[in-house]
């Protein structure tokens, strides 16, 4: 801790806000948004209009959706009121008044908000792997499935591989902070692991537990199947591909049936009504 700091009495993790490292560490809707918007188009032929972000925690996607093009709308559904009032707070109010007008924030639960039909609906960084019986992910597919218009397209990411199945802890480093990522333990019977993000800073005070995440890790496989019994009449596996440079993942998604063993990787999920 620094001098400056001691005498403020005041901890770099005592200052900092978790959701700002949240959004800074984890997401990145504008990296996303470019692969709805190729999928859907070749699909379609035009461009997606309406998205609904499940699981939208402080709604970054929503924002970023309306942002990106002056006739997209959005809704974002999260139970929690805490992380969506600080979305409205920081996401919502960065925007214009015209573009808020086209963003709409549900306190409810994914399984029951009903609204009009959209383009897209996505759930990302995993959420949906909450629900952890085949009944419950079935639920929820069909809930998706109900709400996506006749074009209408679900879009889900999804991660596995022999690394994730281990305890295991990540550092990366960003500016000012270090994001950490701890599998802490993990059940082969159940396929059940308890995650946590936690943040380190420079002078070593830390936001232990900033997140917790206890999922079950589902395989593409018993997705795509559940997609299936949900009603969805077809689905895509996009699979990232290899930096000849580096030998990790490139950002760059296309659409597989094989795959080489990975220890861990990231894929997305479409499926189509
Ligand atoms: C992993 S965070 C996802 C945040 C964001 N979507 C992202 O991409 O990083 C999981 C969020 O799901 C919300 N959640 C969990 N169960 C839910 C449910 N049944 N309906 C709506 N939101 C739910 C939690 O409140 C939490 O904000």
């Amino acid at each position: 801790m620094s001098r400056s700091q001691r005498r403020r009495g005041r901890t770099l993790a005592q200052q900092a806000d978790k959701y700002d490292c949240y959004q800074k560490s984890v997401q990145e809707p504008d990296a996303e948004i470019p692969v709805i918007q190729r999928v859907f188009r070749k699909h379609r032929g035009r461009a997606p209009r309406s998205l609904r972000e499940d699981f939208c925690g402080t709604a970054a996607m929503a924002c970023a959706w309306v942002r990106s093009h002056a006739h997209n709308t959005a809704v974002g559904i999260d139970l929690d009121e805490e992380c969506l009032q600080w979305g409205g707070r920081h996401n919502l109010s960065a925007l214009t008044p015209e573009q808020q007008s086209r963003v709409k924030l549900v306190q409810g639960n994914v399984l029951d908000v009903g609204h009009e039909p959209v383009d897209v609906t996505v759930a990302f960084n995993f959420s949906y792997f909450l629900f952890r019986t085949r009944p419950e992910m079935v639920r929820y597919m069909k809930a998706a499935r109900a709400t996506l218009g006749a074009e209408g397209m679900l879009f889900l990411d999804a991660y596995g591989g022999t690394e994730a199945q281990q305890p295991r802890t990540v550092r990366r480093p960003y500016r000012g902070f270090t994001y950490v990522w701890e599998q802490r333990s993990f059940d082969p019977i159940q396929n059940w692991g308890q995650n946590f993000i936690h943040y380190e800073f420079p002078d070593g005070s830390a936001l232990h537990s900033a997140f917790r995440y206890d999922w079950r890790i589902w395989s593409i496989p018993e997705l795509r199947e559940i997609l299936a019994d949900a009603g969805f009449s077809k689905t895509e596996v996009y699979w990232e591909g290899t930096s000849q440079r580096t030998g990790q993942g490139n950002d760059i998604y296309t659409r597989r049936e094989r795959a080489e063993a990975d220890p861990a990787w990231v894929s997305y999920l479409v499926a189509l009504p």
